[in-house]
């Protein structure tokens, strides 16, 4: 059966209020479309296309307080220092149900596609084989694209390697990485061409957290750009995080920034994360951890923000809520023009959905899936000055 969502402001499009969706698609949109059995009115309301959050650690969620909270640094390198002991205890009843509470509180709050980064430097590969289990059975209300990213490191850890290959074996869709974690830069090096390598053995995406750190001598994103660009896959591949860039001179950085041009290479930014983790050995000046986002966007690199954690060891908060996540990342990034604020969505859904490369899945165009959601707020500006909630989330035609 035919059903028409009449009265809607579709983001960046002026030219239609009006969507007709049958079987889950998109098979009309305009203006005064004939009349259907089932109509809704969506009372002026802004419709955009689903949020995506594409980096969070699912695997990780809600376990901040398990070891009883004790944070000292509030670093990084701690973060994993503390999750290296509370994975010990993990069940996979356990991890399924914490997963699950995070998937939903994201959902319901817009959120209907995740990228996950998924420990894998462990030999049982639990995290991993519950998230396996989830991307299935929660695909109708939410697409999840799994990275096998090894947290201990790919080389740090004995059996890095080979357990990032085992995941991608078993289905994960992305080979990830931690080059600043290895134990010198030849091996975070080698790691690079380890994750570019096993990508294309496998031929999957590559999501790689790269530089999160302010040291600025971290400059893995070079290495990786630079592999990407010259085996044509830089649209496949993200560069997550990349903190030092952030740090790094001008006199390079003006060099790096036509070759990442060049490359097509994706950037995920995580402002609330990075805001929190780093710049915790600077005295004053105190760097904020995020990098050139508005250069980068300005030459027109994809750019996407992401939450990143939910109540774990690196970060105490997170709640799935992607419009706080916009509200931190404009601000930190001084992406805060009127002219920007009027396509700032973009880093919160259309940007996120190139860089999981949904290509055909994803946008309100006809022929696609009928996906989308509703904001309590009629223009864009104000949606985002008032910071508005999600008022519907509709996935292939249904609320
Ligand atoms: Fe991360």
């Amino acid at each position: 059966m035919k059903k028409k969502f009449i009265n809607a402001k579709i983001y960046r499009n002026d030219a239609a209020t009006e969507m007709v969706v049958e079987d889950g698609k998109i098979i009309q949109m305009g203006n005064d479309l004939p009349k259907c059995e089932e109509e809704i009115d969506l009372d002026g309301k802004l419709v955009l296309p689903p949020y995506v959050d594409p980096h969070l650690h699912l695997d990780y969620v809600y376990t901040g307080r398990s070891d009883g909270g004790k944070i000292k640094s509030g670093t990084l390198f701690e973060g994993i220092a503390r999750w290296h002991e509370i994975k010990k205890s993990q069940t996979a009843s356990d991890a399924k149900e914490r997963a699950m509470t995070a998937i939903r509180e994201e959902v319901g709050q817009g959120v209907q596609f995740i990228r996950t980064h998924i420990d894998v430097t462990d030999p049982k590969l639990l995290g991993l084989k519950v998230m396996l289990e989830l991307r299935e059975e929660l695909k109708d209300i939410v697409t999840i694209q799994i990275v096998a990213f090894p947290q201990e490191g790919m080389y740090a850890y004995k059996g890095g390697y080979e357990l990032v290959e085992e995941s991608l074996k078993m289905g994960a869709d992305c080979v990830g990485g931690i080059p600043h974690f290895e134990w010198a830069r030849e091996i975070g090096e080698k790691s690079v061409h380890s994750t570019v390598q096993l990508a294309l053995k496998y031929d999957k995406m590559i999501d790689v957290h790269c530089d999160e750190t302010d040291d600025v001598m971290a400059r893995f994103l070079e290495l990786l750009n630079a592999l990407v660009m010259m085996e044509d896959i830089g649209a496949r591949t993200a560069a997550s995080h990349t903190c030092s860039f952030g740090s790094a001179d001008n006199a390079y950085a003006f060099r790096m920034m036509g070759l990442l041009q060049a490359s097509g290479i994706n950037f995920v930014n995580c402002p609330t994360e990075n805001a929190y983790l780093q710049g915790r050995q600077d005295t004053y000046p105190k760097r904020r951890g995020l990098t050139r986002v508005k250069e980068l966007l300005e030459q027109g690199t994809n750019v996407c923000f992401a939450q990143d954690s939910i109540n774990d060891p690196w970060y105490p908060l997170g709640n799935g809520n992607m419009m706080n996540i916009l509200d931190n990342g404009i601000h930190l990034t001084q992406v805060a023009s009127y002219d920007e604020l009027e396509t700032a969505f973009d880093l919160i859904t259309y940007n996120g959905a190139k860089t999981m490369m949904l290509d055909g899945r994803y946008g309100l165009e006809v022929g696609k899936p009928a996906s989308f959601i509703v904001l309590n707020e009629s223009a864009v500006f104000e949606a985002i000055r008032k910071r508005v909630d999600v008022l519907a989330s509709v996935r292939n035609g249904d609320f």
